[in-house]
């Protein structure tokens, strides 16, 4: 026997704020846009990687395909992470639920700042190695893409762990508003 499950209430299209206990739609759209492009940027790391070493070895860049996938998917993410940032600081972020335990609750607003962080400096980091072929550039970049790797694994585990108390956490960050 299948039981009805809950309806959904539709949440008010509110363009200008963000409706209580979620994430505005924009940030909904930056968020999942995010995930999707830096997956690009672990598949075309090592062909930039090659390009990099030809740069630093003959003072030129060689025309590799990956390379300019990785610098211009790469220059997106640093775009959108800013109009992250823009929307963060004007319309906040939803509590995380009152159940958490403190030291969770810290944990992942570190992890949500670290995000912003790194993600606005790697761009910065890639574009400046590039530019100056300075090899500790790249190098702090290549250390940067493991410790991003690092904060997406607890980023999941945290999201598995939301996921399995089905406390609506996901929701916020899944589930758009209702445009009228
Ligand atoms: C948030 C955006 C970015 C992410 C997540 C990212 C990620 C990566 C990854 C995973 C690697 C391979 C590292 C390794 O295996 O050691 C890499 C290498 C590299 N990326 Fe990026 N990248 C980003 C943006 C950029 C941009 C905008 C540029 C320049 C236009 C760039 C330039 C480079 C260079 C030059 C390397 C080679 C570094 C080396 O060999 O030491 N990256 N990146
Ligand atoms: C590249 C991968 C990812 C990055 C960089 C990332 C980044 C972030 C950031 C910075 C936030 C805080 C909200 C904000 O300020 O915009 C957030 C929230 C969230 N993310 Fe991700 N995320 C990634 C992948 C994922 C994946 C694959 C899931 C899978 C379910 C997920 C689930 C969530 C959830 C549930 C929240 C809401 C947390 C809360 O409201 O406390 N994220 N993410």
């Amino acid at each position: 026997m299948t039981t009805a499950s809950a309806p959904i209430e539709p949440t008010p299209y509110t363009p200008h704020a963000r409706p209580p206990g979620r994430y505005a739609t924009g940030q909904i759209v930056a968020h999942w846009t995010v995930v999707g492009l830096v997956a690009f940027q672990y598949l075309t790391g090592s062909g930039m990687e090659a390009a990099y070493a030809y740069a630093l070895d003959f003072g030129t860049l060689p025309p590799s395909g990956h390379m300019w996938v990785h610098g211009i998917i790469g220059a997106s993410i640093l775009a959108a992470m800013v109009w992250r940032l823009v929307l963060r600081l004007r319309l906040g972020a939803p509590k995380p639920p009152e159940t958490e335990p403190s030291v969770i609750k810290l944990l992942s607003r570190s992890v949500h700042y670290a995000f912003y962080a790194i993600l606005i400096a790697m761009p910065l980091f890639g574009m400046a190695a590039l530019w100056l072929k300075q090899g500790w550039l790249g190098w702090a970049h290549g250390v940067a893409a493991y410790v991003l790797a690092g904060l997406i694994a607890l980023h999941l585990a945290g999201a598995l762990w939301h996921a399995v108390k089905r406390d609506g956490t996901i929701h916020r960050i899944a589930r758009g508003q209702t445009y009228p």
